[in-house]
């Protein structure tokens, strides 16, 4: 049985078959809209969320679907103590496909082994979030037309930021992309994706200053810093404004540059940038749903 536990599970042509889907959805949602009658998704989100699980509930809505779940831990059984795998058994047995949010690191891995259904990471700890991932591969290809020959900039919390990770593992498969890594010394990203770039030749650069390489991006990857994986609060104060993109550094940068964020935002991208036309955040909340939709139908055809 197939699952979304992590991007490169999945390879490039089907993942741009994905967002063929995505763009055939947007082009002709009626012929989407009764594609998972009478199926069930279950969202079990272990971790605060806004837009992944009500885009998953939305998506499957869209397509004629149920949803189902729960949206805090304290409200299921692990607050009694039951364990993910016994879950993951149970909502099985109500649903027909699983998307999960979980602090720990790997947990989706886990539950992937003993669920009888689909289960999608959507997200797990400071690690992978591959579905927010295919929200960002869809808002650049419709923004640029390629997802070959850019330059990337990644800026903000790359040690804990999930979406940076599994971002950086997907498009580093496709031809000519170049990293811009930017980020204070103590939030760079980890030892095991900088190797992953070196083993696969891609090229990168980790620099601590925006204004120093803004004018050189195609792309700029804004991203929160991720206070709830932070051991102590004074080093959270200390480097949560590390980054704050506003009209005047949005005057250094291309006038093709394509502004993205996973959102949530705090301070790092100040308001007055949203009507700026380079400013893509929003539009990459409604791909998400497009794609959530394309992953959804791909993984109950697989599993039929
Ligand atoms: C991200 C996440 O949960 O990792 N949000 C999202 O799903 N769009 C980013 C974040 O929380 O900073």
């Amino acid at each position: 049985m197939r699952h979304m536990l992590d991007i490169t599970d999945w390879s490039i042509e089907e993942i741009n078959g994905l967002m063929d889907t995505a763009d055939d959805i947007i082009a002709h949602p009626e012929d989407y809209a009764h594609a998972m009658e009478r199926k069930k998704l279950a969202t079990l989100f272990y971790e605060p969320s806004t837009r992944t699980r009500l885009s998953f509930e939305a998506a499957m809505i869209e397509l004629g679907g149920h949803v189902l779940g729960f949206s805090e831990a304290s409200s299921s059984s692990a607050s009694k103590g039951e364990s993910v795998s016994d879950t993951v058994r149970t909502v099985g047995c109500y649903a027909d496909i699983i998307a999960m949010r979980h602090p720990k690191e790997g947990a989706p891995t886990v539950a992937a082994q003993v669920s009888p259904v689909p289960i999608i990471n959507a997200g797990d700890g400071g690690h992978n979030h591959p579905t927010q991932t295919l929200a960002d591969l869809l808002t650049i290809r419709r923004e640029k037309g390629r997802l070959n020959r850019l330059v990337v900039g990644m800026c903000g919390d790359l040690q804990f930021g999930r979406t940076v990770h599994s971002l950086m593992n997907a498009m580093s498969r496709y031809p000519e992309i170049s990293f811009v890594l930017i980020s204070p010394e103590e939030l760079r990203i980890p030892g095991y994706l900088r190797e992953n770039m070196r083993k696969m030749d891609v090229p990168f650069m980790e620099v601590e200053k925006l204004e120093d390489v803004i004018g050189s991006l195609d792309i700029l990857y804004m991203t929160r810093v991720q206070r709830e994986r932070f051991f102590n609060e004074a080093d959270y104060v200390r480097l949560k404004d590390s980054y704050i993109l506003d009209p005047e550094k949005m005057a250094l940068a291309s006038a093709e540059l394509t502004v993205l964020h996973p959102l949530p935002r705090v301070n790092e991208i100040s308001h007055s940038v949203d009507k700026d036309p380079r400013a893509c955040y929003f539009k990459q909340v409604l791909y998400g749903k497009y794609m959530r939709e394309a992953l959804i139908l791909k993984l109950l055809e697989a599993k039929a």
